[in-house]
């Protein structure tokens, strides 16, 4: 087994191990990229001032989000399909994060279930809700997490329709997936994979199949996205669903100062800063990008996260510093889980945080809460000049 040092290192692996449309589906962006490409690009014109001669005893990454304690501010991000990416995936994932002390966020588009989840976890997680048309229906997906014991819900904004991803398309992307002669001459050499997902139940969408009504296909995302996801969901709505769910509230997918404004009026507990990954509007600015503005904006209002193009402890830092109180990693875990199942998770959070801890100590600060713009050097035209 080589040696992971970094979350790259389980690229390779991960590729080797997965079938090809689940490895696609999580490296994709919608259309050209652009946007997905920039959210990691974009970290990296950030510099770090090193700072000498500081004591570094006793550093700490504790922090919070939405009041929770956790051991870094790092969120495990709501992943569609995470279940296909290795057996059981949500699961091996939630127990991952529980161990280290970071929250999980479940999608609704698991392949886990949220009572499965519940029941094979000990801590509440955070569970993220797509709003559909079938009121119903999500009347009792948001009674079901609020059963399990879920302590917020996620409200994902920015997917009322699915961004188109060219890969998905070509590949067929279904889960589970369906038997054509590409995909089994694919399968033919994810046989781990295989072999462990023959040992599971959980193969399809698990909060949706056998809970939906009239449901008699929900394998394809982008079907079930173009024939259930309300396209109608507005502020009046998020303030419903807001009274629906009673408890913390934290919602996702704000890029844009006057929405963080929104947001915020609403009561939100927290708002995430992002672009889905990339995976949504391309073309849209990188989630580092927009941060500083929306700190501005509603910073000293609402508790900020930002999501959106972190591999490494490094990039958490520079979101913290520019006013994040919280990040989210997606990618970052999925590369680990794909590769090696839940103690690929944990390795990557132990990357993460090593990187967090040793960066932290290097720019001359001890404790993860005091970060602030000064460890850093922003490029003067870094949110760029737009009219
Ligand atoms: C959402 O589920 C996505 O595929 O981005």
């Amino acid at each position: 087994m080589p040696v992971i040092t970094t979350i790259d290192d389980f690229k390779p692996i991960y590729r080797r191990r997965v079938p090809k449309m689940f490895y696609d589906y999580a490296e994709s962006g919608s259309w050209t990229e652009q946007t997905f490409r920039e959210n990691t690009s974009d970290f990296d014109k950030i510099r770090l001032r090193q700072r000498v001669a500081v004591d570094m005893e006793g550093r700490t990454t504790e922090s919070t989000m939405i009041g929770e304690p956790v051991a870094m501010p790092v969120a495990l991000a709501p992943v569609g399909l995470t279940g296909m990416q290795h057996a059981d995936g949500e699961i091996k994932a939630a127990r991952a994060a529980e161990k280290f002390g970071v929250p999980f966020t479940l999608s609704t588009m698991s392949i886990c279930s949220i009572e499965d989840v519940a029941t094979h976890t000990s801590k509440p997680f955070w569970f993220q809700l797509y709003v559909m048309r079938d009121e119903e229906y999500v009347a009792a997906l948001i009674q079901r997490a609020k059963d399990a014991g879920c302590s917020a819900m996620v409200l994902t904004l920015d997917l009322q329709i699915l961004g188109q991803r060219h890969k998905d398309l070509k590949n067929g992307l279904t889960a589970p997936p369906k038997l054509t002669p590409a995909t089994m001459l694919d399968l033919a050499t994810k046989w781990r994979w295989g072999m462990e997902m023959l040992q599971t139940k959980r193969r399809k969408f698990g909060n949706i199949v056998g809970h939906a009504k009239g449901v008699t296909d929900a394998s394809s995302l982008s079907s079930w996205t173009a024939e259930q996801f309300d396209p109608q969901l507005d502020w009046a709505k998020v303030a419903k669903l807001k009274e629906q769910w009673g408890g913390k509230l934290i919602l996702k997918g704000i890029l844009d100062a006057d929405d963080a404004r929104k947001a915020a009026e609403i009561g939100a507990d927290a708002i995430v800063v992002s672009n889905h990954g990339g995976r949504q509007l391309d073309g849209a600015l990188s989630s580092i990008r927009v941060l500083p503005s929306i700190v501005d904006a509603v910073g000293d209002k609402v508790e900020i996260h930002l999501d959106s193009g972190i591999r490494s402890g490094q990039d958490v830092l520079k979101a913290l510093a520019l006013g994040a109180k919280g990040t989210y990693i997606g990618r970052a875990f999925t590369y680990g889980l794909g590769a090696m199942g839940q103690r690929g998770v944990t390795t990557a959070l132990e990357i993460i945080h090593r990187e967090l801890d040793t960066t932290m100590a290097l720019c001359g600060r001890k404790d993860v809460k005091t970060l602030d713009r000064d460890v850093l050097l922003v490029p003067k035209d870094f949110e760029g000049d737009w009219a």
